[in-house]
Parts: C-alpha cells; sequence; structure tokens
C-alpha cells in the first residue's frame, strides 16, 4: 500500500512550512557562541597555561559550557553586579533583558585578592585541566542570602539548591566574558547536541513547532501522557532532561536516560520523537528555575515547553502551580517560548487510562499516586512497580538499576 503513515501525519498543505527553520529567535536575538575559534585554539590553551588558574566544579563547569555554546543566551559569561542584582531583585539584566536566575562565579576571597590586577584568568576543569578563559571585569560579593530569598524563596540550608548557594557566603564573584577552550566530555554523546546543532536538526527535519520536555526523574505514565498530550499539537517532542549535577537520591542520569530510550523505542513514532539531553546542572528553584529552563530551552530551538505540576520543585517548598503562575509575571515579548500548562496527572481506574485533576471526575480513591519516596522503597525492596504507574520497560531499567545496586 503507498499510503505510509508518515504521509498521514503530514497534510500536504503543511509540507512548505515544516521545510522552514524554527521560528523561534535565540532569547535575546542571537545564539552566542565563546568557543574559541579552532585557529586559535592551541595558542589560547598555551595563554592560559601563564594565567591565574581558578579551578571549578562541576557545577560552575556547566555553567560555562552552557554559556559558551548559547543555551544561556544572551549571556556571554558571568554576571557582574548590576546585572546580579537586577537578576535576582527583577529577573532582568541590568539592560532591561529578561533573564530569571543569576549565573556567576564563585572564587574564594583569598584567591581573589592575590590577583593583583590581573584582567584575565584561566578556567580549569576539575582535573586541572584547561577549560576557559574569563575576561575579568569586576570580582564582587554577591548577598547570597537575598539570593536565596528571592530566586528560591527560602534561607533553608535544607534545601538542596540553597545548601551550595549559602555555603558559598564570604566568596566573591567574578563577573566577565568567557571563552570556551574545552567543551567538558558529553556524558551521553549519542544524546548530546548543542543549542546550533538542535536547530539545525529541527529545521532538517522540518519541525517548526517542537515541545521540550525537561525532567530530572525516570518516565512514568503521567508524563507519558504529557508528552503525549504535547505532541498532538506540535511537530516534534524532544524528551530534554537534564544530566548535570543533581542531589544525590535523584536517580542517577544513566539509569534516567536507559528509561527515557526504553520509552521512545517502544511507544513513539521515530519520527516524531526524540531524546537529547540538557547538560545543565539542577537548581531546584521551583518557578524562577522554570523560567530558566524555558530560556535555555528557547535558545535550543524550541517553541513549546512543558511545564506540569511543581516544576523544578523539591519537598514543599513551592505551590504546585507556582512554577505555571510566575510566566503571569512576564510582560509581552520577554520570552517566545510558549509554556504548555498541565494540571496534576495521575493513572485513574475510573477513567481507566491516566487523566488529570482537569479532566477526571472520579474520588481520588480511584487514582494511583505514588510519591518518588514510595517508588524508591518499592525499588529497594525489589518490588515491581504497577504497569499503571511505569511502562513495564522502564519497570524495568529500574529494577535492574536498584537490584545492581544492591548487590554492589
Ligand atoms: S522536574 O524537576 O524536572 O520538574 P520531573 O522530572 O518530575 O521534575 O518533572 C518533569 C515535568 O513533568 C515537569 O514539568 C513537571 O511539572 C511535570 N510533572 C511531573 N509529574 C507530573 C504529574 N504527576 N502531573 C503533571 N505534571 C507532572
Amino acid at each position: 500500500m503507498a499510503t505510509t503513515t508518515d504521509s498521514l501525519a503530514h497534510p500536504p498543505a503543511r509540507e512548505a512550512a515544516r521545510r522552514a527553520p524554527s521560528a523561534v529567535p535565540p532569547h535575546g536575538g542571537r545564539l552566542v557562541d565563546r568557543a574559541a575559534p579552532a585557529d586559535r585554539l592551541a595558542d589560547e590553551i598555551a595563554r592560559a597555561a601563564s594565567l591565574p588558574t581558578l579551578r571549578l566544579d562541576a557545577r560552575a563547569l556547566s555553567d560555562l559550557h552552557l554559556v559558551a555554546v548559547g543555551g544561556f543566551s544572551p549571556l556571554e559569561g558571568f554576571l557582574g553586579r548590576a546585572d546580579y542584582e537586577s537578576v535576582v531583585r527583577s529577573m532582568r539584566l541590568a539592560s532591561g533583558v529578561f533573564f530569571p536566575m543569576p549565573i556567576t562565579l564563585g572564587a574564594p576571597r583569598e584567591w581573589v585578592r592575590g590577583l593583583g590586577g590581573a584582567r584575565e584568568i584561566a578556567l580549569a576543569d576539575e582535573a586541572g585541566e584547561p577549560a576557559g578563559l574569563l575576561e575579568l571585569d569586576e570580582a564582587f560579593e554577591p548577598d547570597r542570602v537575598a539570593e536565596a530569598r528571592e530566586v528560591y524563596r527560602t534561607l533553608d540550608e535544607a534545601h538542596p539548591g540553597v545548601a551550595p548557594l549559602l555555603a558559598k557566603r564570604g566568596e566573591l564573584a567574578l563577573g566577565g566574558r568567557v571563552t570556551l577552550l574545552r567543551a567538558p566530555r558529553p556524558r551521553f554523546p549519542e544524546h548530546h547536541r548543542d543549542p546550533a546543532a538542535l536547530r539545525a536538526l529541527f529545521a532538517e527535519r522540518g519541525w517548526r513547532r517542537v515541545v521540550a520536555f525537561q525532567t530530572r526523574n525516570p518516565v512514568h505514565r503521567a508524563h507519558e501522557y504529557l508528552l503525549r498530550s504535547a505532541l498532538e499539537t506540535v511537530d516534534g517532542l524532544v524528551i530534554h532532561p537534564i544530566v548535570g549535577e543533581t542531589k544525590g537520591d535523584d536517580v542517577p542520569a544513566g539509569v534516567r536516560v536507559r528509561c527515557y530510550e526504553v520509552l521512545l523505542e517502544r511507544y513513539f513514532p521515530r519520527g516524531r520523537a526524540l531524546l537529547s539531553v540538557y547538560p545543565a546542572a539542577m537548581r531546584y528553584a521551583g518557578p524562577r528555575e522554570a523560567l530558566l529552563h524555558a530560556v535555555a530551552r528557547q535558545n535550543y530551538g524550541f517553541s513549546h515547553f512543558i511545564v506540569g505540576r511543581d516544576h523544578a520543585g523539591v519537598g514543599d517548598y513551592y505551590g504546585t502551580y507556582d512554577a505555571q503562575r510566575i510566566f503571569d509575571e512576564l510582560a509581552p515579548g520577554d520570552l517566545a517560548i510558549t509554556p504548555i500548562f498541565f494540571e496534576h496527572s495521575f493513572y485513574c481506574r475510573g477513567c481507566g487510562g491516566v487523566a488529570s485533576l482537569k479532566t477526571c471526575p472520579h474520588e481520588a480513591s480511584e487514582r494511583l499516586q505514588l510519591s518518588g519516596t514510595r517508588v524508591r522503597e518499592l525499588l529497594t525492596r525489589g518490588q515491581g512497580l504497577p504497569e499503571e504507574f511505569t511502562r513495564p520497560e522502564v519497570a524495568a531499567v529500574l529494577g535492574e538499576a536498584y537490584r545492581a545496586r544492591g548487590a554492589s
């Protein structure tokens, strides 16, 4: 038979539109590229060796990388004081451009004192290898307490984003433009695409409307419901999990990536959905981080971004829909990416499928809801996860990971 699923899925009238590149501009209008040009790389690395060197931790390295490849466009480096204070207070750079979370580089006060008048420093990775350069504009003392209060909405040091922040109290922050000398080795090379590469892929596939799904958890049926619902209205879907630093009790990225792979392989059409990783560190800042996630996904070329219940939240620091409400604070034109909001979703026996608070008329007793803690408990005890909660293929990946961990 001549009719393919693909031609059914793309009525000819949409063909022309499909071939045009993404209509979504990078935030600030231009995709930042701060990688050292190939023909100058060797010289720059040699020069770095003669500069005062600051060794970065995994989080700072990931920020350097994201800035350099344009994931945090329009940032070209780490924030100076005026931008920092403005972003913390009012989610805008000093220029007035919307930017929701400060991206800063901490350095010990004593080390900065020892710099004398140096205007340029080398940035090294955790092994001491050159990773980048910083054109040092200023060193300033950030008000980390104000940052925690405004950005994280709490000063509680039990909060996994606030703890590392307040631990840096007393450190200075170094502001200035960066140059990337060497990108961190991708953890999942087969799923790694910088913003320019993902934009090119969307153009090649003719995807104009593409939705990003941020996640830091193994994928379950409620997630899948969001994915399917969103995909109905766009050309393509990308599971875009965060794979930088996450808190210790989150499921490791390697295990999660296998979960996303099996879900996509078994339950989504290859030509419509793919996996691509987002190498940022998780901050758990709830509403403010939802906005940062949206900015970054716009830079990667997405037109739409899923925001469900308690996005980027942790514990009960944020209200269930705070991360959706904060989008109301934006002015028209602040962002070109469109958030797609979802209510709390779950498997409901009465509905006979996954539904949400918006679509399900049944009693709570009909709904299957498992907290992350309960899921970990079941897995630790070697018990399976119910099929209504997660696909058996995903449950198998998780079960195996927990068994291997128990055995080690
Ligand atoms: S997050 O920290 O990345 O937000 P998680 O991986 O659990 O955590 O969530 C990924 C996305 O799915 C977020 O947009 C979140 O709001 C949404 N989400 C997770 N679980 C549900 C659910 N049961 N109902 C609706 N949305 C959900």
